[in-house]
């Protein structure tokens, strides 16, 4: 047992999204999220910029003594994926192979789609982590307007900016027959509603939900757990704008967010 919190990153509002399920699937458990809205978004940046980041956000984690640390930021995840940070001692997960795995699962025709920032695309992690596990056709697609419109409030079923982009970036998977589409950007989930619209047979896979499982069992597994019987508290930093945080994060949280975010410096 260990009442120490678990540690969630991300460029901005998007890993509140794993946040969500975290805290419906391990309600005991204290968590500290990292929201580098100073610098967000990171999926246009190059992947030394990207991987600086990374460690900025994952020392500032540490300082929190955090047990376990959740890299809720696909972008992050994927550059991670060819360049593992050896050196932290504690247990950290990320976000493409729980997204992966939960897909493989999922299609019926072995036909996975997958959607997220340019430089997650541009990485193929996706690929690599799905072909490790079984035979199937992957199609992906950097959607590199969906995160400003998210981080701006566009998100809703008929926003008619969020449905543009949409159908920019999403009839080539219905086309190819795909019928699982993974989420690879923690952002996205927002725009299911939009998705669904374009793709509405399409089984959609929220690689931070996903993350949030997976926590879940290495938690249990190494005997991690908070076993405190009252809820757990969520505690929020950011890098800049704190009121743009505030006024956004219960749309991602699916509930009130009552507790400002605090400014940090990474
Ligand atoms: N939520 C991040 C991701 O999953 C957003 C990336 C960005 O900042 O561009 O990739």
């Amino acid at each position: 047992m260990n009442r120490q919190p678990i540690g969630v990153f991300d460029s901005g509002l998007g890993g509140l999204t794993a946040v969500k399920e975290l805290i419906s699937l391990l309600p005991n458990e204290n968590i500290i999220y990292l929201g580098d809205t100073a610098r967000v978004p990171y999926g246009t940046k190059s992947h030394d910029t990207i991987l600086r980041y990374a460690k900025e956000d994952i020392s500032f984690l540490k300082t929190q003594d955090v047990k376990l640390i959740i890299v809720a930021c696909g972008t992050v995840s994927s550059a991670l994926s060819v360049e593992p940070i050896n050196d932290i001692d504690i247990p950290i997960i990320s976000v493409v192979k729980p997204a992966a795995k939960a897909a493989i699962n999922k299609s019926r025709n072995n036909k996975i789609g997958v959607i997220g920032t340019p430089a997650t695309v541009k990485n193929g992690c996706y690929e690599r982590t799905i072909k490790e596990f079984s035979d199937a056709e992957v199609f992906s697609k950097a959607c590199t307007l969906f995160v400003p419109l998210v981080e701006a409030g566009h998100f809703g079923e008929n926003d008619p900016l969020a449905t543009l982009a949409a159908e920019e970036y999403l009839p080539e998977f219905k086309e190819k027959g795909v019928d699982t589409l993974i989420l690879g950007c923690t952002h996205y989930p927002l725009l299911s509603d939009v998705i669904k619209k374009i793709l509405p047979n399409t089984e959609l896979i929220n690689s931070g939900a996903e993350t949030a499982k997976e926590a879940k069992e290495l938690l249990e597994k190494n005997n991690l757990l908070n076993d405190s019987t009252s809820e757990g508290t969520l505690k929020c930093f950011v890098t800049d704008n704190i009121e743009g945080f505030n006024d956004n994060a219960f749309r991602f949280l699916g509930k009130d967010f009552k507790q400002s975010a605090e400014l940090t410096r990474l």
